[in-house]
């Protein structure tokens, strides 16, 4: 039976992404409303800059205080696209005490404070929902948190953040420069308020933390994922990706130690081979490859960022909380039952491409040789040429190591810094998806 009292809707923000929202909410008004059973209604909307032109929204439901108008007592439902810690956290708690179910996008927010502010909901027996936070338009969060619920999630790696998988294509496929590439992303609405956050990997770590916690069904945090972002990424390390038959992609990857004891999260550029079905995610598009034990490897894939790919998102959450408010039930909490310890980057077993600057004379590459094996670590493939600048008695040694502990393979690298032979480390980086 349709209900006709409307369900209502504070919108927390009207940028990229709540510009879109308030879009949708009023064009498929009727279409909302019957998958819900209940007219859905845009009530409030709380921004900064009130006199700001925003099309296509009554003027009459601006607000700047967002605090006023969660407890002004007839919300049903908080939508948080402000982004950032504060006042992003508070709003939240707040919507919770006054018996506001809340739907964010927030993965910074949900990364550090997720689990009090699962806490919180649960307490007040409310729901916090979340799927534009990890990949955009791409449905994850709930496959992983609900339709996965019965496997067990042993691997998840991909590509998550829009910005960087923006910047590098440009850069691998026209030749872009960094910052030209990232003016760009911007414009297109993909970058965070400080797009930091997406070049040095916090945005793309954060949402590891979510990911890992919902696939391993334990806390982890942003401070417990290994991050490198993508700054140091150049030119020169394409030309010798493409000579390895390769591209760099920065990736999150989240694994399960084989004895089950552990985890491990961590985010950084590496070489994927161009076989490899990461390497043809172009423009600001995200890919996740999920392996569970009884379904095996599942591929997600879609536009990561942008204001109505992530509205989307918001939008199928919107429609679940409303559901879950008529049936007086709310969906999955948290679950972090297991406990699982997250392991240091050194643990963490992977291949480095190293190309070294060295002295062009006998017995160097026996040198370099003798240093991996004193670590323990295994070369795969070498190869030395004379350098492409001319510069006199010097040669580039490429080195692709076989997979090694991460401690090893960074113990080899300061170890080779030392050796006289060796003039400069030219660059590292991690090869994955083999
Ligand atoms: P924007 O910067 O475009 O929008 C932020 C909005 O919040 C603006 O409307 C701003 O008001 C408002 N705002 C800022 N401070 C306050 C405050 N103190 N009180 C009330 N309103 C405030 O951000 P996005 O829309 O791009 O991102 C929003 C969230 O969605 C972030 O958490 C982001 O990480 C996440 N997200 C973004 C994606 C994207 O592609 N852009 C994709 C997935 C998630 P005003 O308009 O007046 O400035
Ligand atoms: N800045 C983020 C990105 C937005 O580029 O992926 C989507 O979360």
């Amino acid at each position: 039976m349709m209900r006709t009292r409307p369900l209502k809707v504070a919108l927390l923000g009207c940028g990229v992404v709540g510009s879109e929202v308030a879009r949708i909410m009023t064009t498929h008004a009727d279409d909302l409303t019957a998958r819900i059973g209940a007219p859905v209604e845009l009530a409030g909307v709380a921004v900064r800059r009130p006199s700001k032109v925003r099309e296509g929204i009554d003027p009459a439901l601006i607000t700047t205080d967002a605090t006023a108008l969660l407890k002004r007592g007839d919300i049903d439902i908080a939508i948080e696209v402000i982004g950032g810690i504060e006042p992003a956290r508070t709003l939240i708690t707040t919507a919770f005490e006054h018996g506001i179910s809340v739907v964010s996008a927030n993965k910074a927010l949900l990364a550090q404070d997720g689990a009090a502010l699962h806490a919180a909901a649960e307490q007040h027996g409310l729901d916090l929902y979340y799927e534009a936070a990890v990949a955009g338009a791409i449905p994850l969060v709930r496959p992983m948190r609900e339709s996965l619920a019965g496997d067990k999630i042993n691997r998840v790696m991909g590509i998550v953040n829009g910005t960087t998988n923006f910047i590098l294509d440009k850069m691998d496929s026209t030749g872009a420069g960094y910052q030209e590439a990232l003016d760009e992303a911007t414009a297109l609405g993909y970058a965070e308020a400080d797009p930091t956050a997406d070049v040095e990997g916090y945005d793309a770590a954060a949402k590891a933390a979510i990911l890992a916690g919902i696939a391993f069904h334990t806390r982890v945090r942003l401070d417990d994922v290994y991050r490198e972002g993508m700054t140091e990424v150049s030119a020169t390390d394409f030309a010798s990706a493409k000579r390895m038959g390769c591209t760099i992609k920065l990736l999150a990857i989240l694994e399960r130690a084989a004895d089950g004891e552990s985890v491990t999260a961590r985010v950084h550029p590496a070489m994927i081979p161009l076989t490899h079905p990461l390497a043809s995610v172009r423009e600001a598009y995200n890919a996740v490859f999920v392996e569970a034990e009884a379904a095996g490897r599942l591929m997600f894939y879609g536009p990561g960022a942008g204001g109505s790919p992530t509205a989307s998102a918001v939008l199928g959450d919107l429609v679940a909380v409303c559901r879950n408010k008529l049936a007086a039930a709310t969906g999955p909490g948290e679950s972090a039952y297991t406990q699982l310890p997250v392991s240091p980057m050194g643990d963490v077993v992977t291949r480095y491409h190293i190309s070294l600057d060295v002295a062009d004379k006998p017995g160097v590459l026996a040198q370099v040789a003798t240093t991996f094996a004193e670590h323990g670590v295994s070369i795969d493939t070498v190869r030395q040429q004379g350098r492409p600048d001319g510069v006199g008695n010097e040669a580039s040694l490429v080195v692709v190591t076989h997979r090694a502990p991460d401690a090893a393979l960074s113990g080899t690298v300061e170890a080779l810094r030392k050796l006289d032979t060796v003039r400069g480390v030219a660059s590292i980086m991690r090869v994955e998806g083999e």
